[in-house]
């Protein structure tokens, strides 16, 4: 009786979150809405999403006090450590940081171990708003109580876990042929990074420089990740997978040896493509960063790609992100991220040939790849795998009930369809607020090329 009791109210809560889903996509600028989306996400425990919601409202309001402290909030709870405290610390600098945000820092501290600092950080919240008062983390500060995990302004056992393996060595098999489409952008990674590989001699005969790393950006699941796999694949290299996020939460406090030990790995597995995913992890242009420590590893991760103390020949650098606008232009500068690729959602024709792809070691009946193509504009790679699984899946139940495996047919692609929202209209809307205010070098003139071919 309970456990349907809980369910049913679970279910509403979706519901609502789905409601308020739509309301935004409505109008979009209604920033009030939003907030309320991204509180309803974070309720619901979606903390990634309400990470995104906040950062959205925070495009509208960038001084919305109450959205900056949810946002860390949220990223505290996905943990996201390292951002929660640049957002944190960025807003305790501020007039208007509410109690909660000494409480966060508070936690944050904590978790670095810096329990006297984060006693301090916790009682001027609590002077600043009695609300944001809490027993339990009192406790596990020590305040208060006889016996105390807290010895010498030291605690007795640490709570921060660290794990060593932040970079898996792989050997890539895909290729650029398992790519669909994008043709182009293959062009220019053949020319930056593949032929200086395969050729050095013709470049050497032009005096053509090389080196450096391309950078690419653009909306989520349209196949940055999936090219930089494909691009060491083509070179026979192993490939490295590093997500920023992850290296900077696990290692508070020692990222810069972790940045170091992962450029080592990559020396010692040449030839290797090295990629950086998130590489907005080192957000500098957002915020100047953590007042300590946070510039070092910038310039950490700048020296290591510059290679000054380590020889980088054999080791190819890539990277991507989904908020480009968060980069710091010292990744810009030649032979860093001189290369800046936008990764457009797939157009017509990459969709159909997506579509082969996916579909190549399926059973399928006349499909009309163009057809389907057509009818899944502004779908990112990743929804139109979405589709297809849908489709699959429906067509396993169909198979259960009369035991008949029947074939993939243009019909159930279409119904598919019908199920699975496009993702990426979402952050074109947030990327045409940058691209319109804040384009002063022209790097974001390939999203406004985009939008107006559109
Ligand atoms: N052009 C493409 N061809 C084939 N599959 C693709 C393509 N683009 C995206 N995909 C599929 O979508 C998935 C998500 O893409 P991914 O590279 O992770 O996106 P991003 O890194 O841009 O967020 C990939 O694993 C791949 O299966
Ligand atoms: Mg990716």
């Amino acid at each position: 009786m309970t456990l349907y009791w809980n369910r049913s109210v679970t279910m509403s809560k979706r519901e609502a979150i789905e409601q308020l889903k739509t309301a935004v996509r409505l109008s979009p600028e209604n920033v009030p809405l939003r907030v309320l989306l991204a509180d309803a996400l974070f309720e619901y425990g979606l903390f990634e999403d309400a990470e995104a919601e906040y950062e959205n409202v925070l495009v509208y309001e960038p001084n919305n006090a109450k959205a900056r402290l949810s946002l860390a909030r949220a990223c505290f709870q996905s943990g996201k450590y390292y951002k929660a405290l640049v957002l944190t610390e960025d807003l305790l600098k501020t007039e208007e940081a509410p109690g909660g945000a000494w409480t966060l820092h508070a936690r944050l501290l904590l978790n670095e171990g810096d329990v006297q600092k984060a006693v301090e950080q916790y009682k001027k919240g609590v002077a600043k708003d009695p609300a944001v008062a809490d027993p339990n983390f009192a406790e596990r500060l020590g305040i208060g109580m006889k016996n105390s995990p807290v010895v010498d302004g030291k605690l007795r056992h640490s709570t921060i876990e660290r794990t060593n393996d932040s970079s898996i060595v792989e050997t890539a098999r895909t290729k650029f042929a398992d790519v669909g489409g994008m043709e182009d952008i293959k062009e220019q990674i053949r020319m930056k990074i593949i032929y200086p590989y395969t050729h050095p001699e013709t470049f050497r005969v032009y005096d053509k420089k090389v080196g450096g790393g391309i950078l690419m950006y653009g909306p989520p699941g349209c196949g940055k990740t999936f090219l930089a796999r494909a691009t060491a694949g083509e070179i026979n290299a192993k490939f490295i997978s590093v997500g920023l996020h992850q290296v900077l939460d696990m290692w508070i406090g020692s990222s810069e040896r972790n940045l170091h030990e992962v450029f080592e790995a990559a020396r010692a597995s040449k030839p290797c493509l090295l990629f950086f995913d998130e590489v907005d992890a080192l957000a500098a242009s957002r915020s100047d960063m953590r007042q300590t420590g946070g510039r070092h590893i910038i310039n950490q991760f700048l020296s290591e790609l510059d290679g000054v103390d380590s020889d980088n020949d054999g080791v190819v650098i890539m990277a991507a992100t989904n908020a480009p606008w968060y980069l710091d232009a010292a990744f810009r500068r030649p032979g860093r991220f001189d290369r800046i690729i936008f990764v457009p959602p797939p157009d017509l024709e990459a969709r159909a040939s997506i579509f082969r792809l996916m579909l190549r070691s399926k059973p399928i009946e006349n499909i009309d790849f163009e057809l389907l193509a057509s009818k899944s504009d502004k779908f990112s790679g990743a929804d139109l795998m979405a589709l297809v699984d849908e489709a699959v899946e429906r067509k396993i139940a169909e198979a259960m009930k009369d035991g008949i495996p029947k074939p993939l047919t243009t019909k159930d692609l279409q119904n598919a369809a019908k199920n699975v929202k496009p993702s990426t209209a979402e952050w074109f809307h947030i990327a045409k607020n940058y691209a319109t205010y804040s384009n002063a070098d022209g790097i974001y003139d390939d999203i406004i090329n985009y939008l107006k071919l559109k």
